[in-house]
């Protein structure tokens, strides 16, 4: 097959939610239609979770999250669809984040109780940065939710996305019958059942079809009521727009139930868009070039304990990857060849021959990786946009065992390299400031320091608000900072000056005293102009 023809058959995304809402439940069923696992008998949901999930780290294990990312492929007419996995705890939102630079389209689900929650906000705005597609599914309209058309305002408002509903309920809870589907006139009717495998939807001529009122009495007539009240507020649904991600199409269902899951399957593979020409420091390149090229986008440690070695997660952005072929490290300027390249199936890990645009591969590395990494076939160029977010919380890394200096030094700077989190650096190094969006990865950080690096340390709270990057042209755009709160003035692994803050007000005095400066609050691999987002 040709690179085209296999470029145009790949759909490569995430389906990203606050926790709970339902995001393991629907991998599942995706799962399932995609006949990547089977329908034993009666699946327990929490079996395959773990499954679905890698829990590579020891820690992980302990605490029985999901600190990883993986890669789940299964086919959908005759489509190669790659489900790239994202943490479920909010402490690891930035690889979440940073997964999203690899996705050529997301599904947002949202629980029908609870509405827009703050993850979902969070996930949104990183979606926006490269207008990513969006699909919403509208979970658990099984439970007493919120007004559908509620949901929907919510949604405009604080995601900031037009919606384009494509099926609409009938009833929700106790009430729900099913939903009808605007499109194609079809009503799928709704009984509770987790062991479903089939949907039951029948033709109707449209939403005034007199068998449907003749199937659901007054629930009907409120329908047609809400589908004529949509249809004056939202205009139809266009593919372009969606592409563009402007509009969101919008499905309701209940993941559990294996209800609407289908209908959403079947729009995803047909509307979602195949993987897209992306930018480099070189221009736009063309995802059906024949030349090869692919960047890192997550560093995945400590598979086996008993050794260091890392996967490099390398989604390929265009022409075609082949095993044992030397490749060019555009950073390092170096050929590196790969023998195991593999593909994943949460554990289960096999070696690739080849692999295309929207494929991701796990690259065995023994420490030539850092996230943003390019291969290429000998082009100078970088892959942009894979972002860094500034931290939210911030502690200081104090070595508990003097003699172990150079052994916390290397391990911090590799654990960051993987972008576990940031280090900030003072006086030469001396004083290393880690920052993080959770609490969790500190202990992350301090059991792989001490079982990996050898080196035990402490971190001790520090009561800091936000780093910003500043920057600035002459020294004088901030001869203030630099003289009140010298302090208060790092440097990031590349060197780059960081203001971290003790509070808002400080930041906006800042900000108000070095107008010639810019705040930043985060920044682009790669990118030599800093900053998508300046707002404090
Ligand atoms: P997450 O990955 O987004 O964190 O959510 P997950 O799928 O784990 O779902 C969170 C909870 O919501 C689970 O219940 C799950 O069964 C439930 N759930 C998912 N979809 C639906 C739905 O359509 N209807 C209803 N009523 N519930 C749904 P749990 O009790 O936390 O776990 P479990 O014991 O059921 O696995």
């Amino acid at each position: 097959m040709s690179i085209a023809k296999q470029v145009q058959n790949r759909k490569t995304f995430a389906i990203i939610s606050h926790p709970d809402a339902g995001k393991t439940t629907l991998t599942e069923k995706l799962l399932l239609y995609g006949g990547a696992i089977q329908i034993a008998g009666a699946v327990k949901s929490n079996k395959i979770k773990k499954t679905a999930t890698s829990d590579f780290m020891e820690i992980e294990k302990q605490r029985g999250i999901s600190v990883s990312t993986s890669v789940m492929t299964f086919s959908y007419n005759n489509y190669t669809v790659n489900l790239l996995d994202t943490p479920g705890h909010k402490d690891f939102a930035e690889d979440t984040y940073r997964t999203l630079t690899a996705v050529d389209s997301v599904i947002l689900v949202i629980d029908c109780v609870k509405g827009v929650e703050e993850q979902t906000e969070k996930l949104m705005n990183v979606c926006r940065m490269r207008n990513t597609p969006v699909i919403v599914f509208i979970n658990k309209l099984d439970r007493e939710g919120r007004e559908p058309i509620e949901l929907l305002d919510e949604i405009e408002q604080k995601l900031n996305i037009h919606v384009r509903p494509l099926t609409w309920p009938m009833g929700i809870g106790s009430n729900f019958r099913g939903v009808f589907n605007i499109t194609n006139n079809t009503f799928n009717f709704f009984t509770p059942d987790k062991q479903r495998v089939e949907e039951d939807v029948e033709t109707f001529t449209g939403v005034d079809d007199p068998r449907l009122a003749d199937q659901f009495g007054k629930q009907a007539v409120t329908l047609k009521h809400d589908i004529e009240l949509i249809s004056g507020v939202y205009p139809p649904f266009s593919e372009e727009e969606y592409r563009s991600g402007s509009a969101a199409a919008v499905f309701f269902g209940s993941a559990l139930n294996n209800f609407g899951v289908k209908e959403l399957l079947e729009t995803f593979v047909s509307i979602a868009p195949a993987p897209q020409p992306r930018e480099t420091t070189a221009g736009v390149i063309e995802p059906m070039s024949d030349r090869f090229s692919g960047f890192v986008f997550k560093l995945h440690a400590n598979l086996d304990p008993r050794h260091r070695d890392r996967i490099a997660f390398l989604r390929i952005c265009s022409g075609k990857f082949e095993r044992n072929k030397f490749y060019y490290h555009v950073r390092l300027k170096r050929e590196l060849k790969f023998s195991n390249p593999t593909s994943f199936m949460a554990q289960d890990k096999s070696v690739v021959d080849e692999a295309y645009p929207g494929d991701v591969i796990g690259l065995y590395d023994s420490g030539n990786f850092k996230i943003g990494d390019t291969l290429t076939e000998g082009e100078q160029l970088m892959y942009k946009g894979i972002p860094t977010f500034s931290p939210e919380i911030f502690k200081e890394l104090q070595l508990t065992d003097p003699f172990k200096s150079k052994q916390l030094e290397k391990g911090i700077l590799q654990l960051t390299d993987e972008g576990l989190a940031q280090v900030f650096l003072q006086n030469q190094g001396n004083r290393k400031v880690v920052g993080t969006v959770g609490d969790l990865q500190f202990d992350v950080i301090q059991y792989r320091l001490e079982n990996e690096y050898g080196a035990p340390c402490l971190f001790r709270p520090l009561g800091l608000y936000k780093a910003s990057w500043v920057q600035y042209q002459h020294d004088s755009d901030i001869e203030w900072l630099r003289t009140i709160h010298p302090g208060s003035l790092f440097l990031d692994k590349h060197d780059n000056l960081v203001y971290i803050s003790e509070s808002k007000y400080a930041l906006q005095r800042a900000i108000d005293n070095n107008p010639k400066a810019k705040f930043l609050f985060s920044i682009e691999h790669n990118t030599e102009t800093h900053g998508m987002n300046e707002e404090a």
